[in-house]
């Protein structure tokens, strides 16, 4: 489970100091910067647009993903790709040509991936994972930080992880929404190995860095669990064994 990786939501960061809270995760340990970008239509409410993230561009080393919840994604994926991003997110629900999309972040020499809402069901990706570095299971409705988890989503995690080992092996699972060291295990646990997070990081009292080593930790704790349930299974057969054994 060290494979996880943490993508802090902006989201949820203090704008007024934006930078500096990117270069706090940055230092903390994050793998990515998660961006999301809204248009007032596809979701009810208004976010952050290329200007922004040509600025955090300048401060930090780390990718940038860009999660597009805008319908008609295509008509800004050159202005996000010239300021300085490194992959995108397109909502399946926002895309009327989700393959054309796809293949212009291709040709724009980024990693791509799809979103699902918690109401689209894991089938959709099918036909298009494939071509695809990532999918993005939203473990809650899309517009808002700050919600709460879905915990129906989570056997959806489940198959869209099997999709994705059938089909194309190596694409990533993240999630986003309602993630904390609460439902982090659950949807590891569940098949996700990357995981958008926005007020658990950045909305803590504790600071960001003290957060992130939260999540962590509770992921870490899962791990070992997980280690000690396999042990005591190879333990059981290894003991279920021994007594058919000496039984014959
Ligand atoms: C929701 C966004 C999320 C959001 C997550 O529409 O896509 O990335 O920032 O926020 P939390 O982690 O607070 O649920
Ligand atoms: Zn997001």
């Amino acid at each position: 489970m060290s494979a996880v990786k943490l993508a802090p939501s902006i989201l949820a960061a203090d704008f007024a100091r934006l930078g500096q809270q990117v270069t706090e995760v940055e230092h903390a340990g994050a793998d990515r910067i998660h961006v999301d970008v809204m248009d007032g239509r596809f979701v009810p409410n208004l976010s952050i647009g290329p200007a922004i993230v040509q600025s955090i561009r300048r401060v930090t080393q780390l990718p940038l993903e860009i999660h597009l919840m805008i319908s008609d994604p295509d008509f800004f994926l050159d202005a996000f790709a010239a300021a300085g991003s490194d992959s995108f997110l397109v909502h399946w629900e926002g895309s009327n040509n989700l393959h054309r999309t796809v293949q212009r972040i291709r040709a724009l020499g980024k990693r791509a991936g799809v979103a699902i809402n918690p109401a689209t069901g894991s089938g959709v990706l099918e036909e298009i994972v494939q071509d695809l570095d990532q999918v993005l299971v939203m473990t809650v409705n899309p517009g808002f930080g700050h919600q709460q988890f879905l915990r129906t989503t989570l056997p959806k995690i489940g198959r869209v992880r099997e999709l994705v080992d059938r089909l194309k092996p190596g694409c990533e699972v993240e999630v986003d929404g309602g993630i904390d060291a609460t439902t982090a295990p659950l949807v590891v646990r569940a098949g996700a190995t990357v995981l958008a997070a926005g007020s658990a990081i950045f909305g803590a009292r504790e600071g960001v860095a003290a957060a992130m080593t939260r999540v962590r930790t509770a992921l870490n704790h899962t791990a070992l669990n997980h280690i000690d349930d396999e042990t005591e299974a190879a333990e059981q057969s290894a003991l279920q064994r021994s007594q058919r054994c000496s039984s014959e």
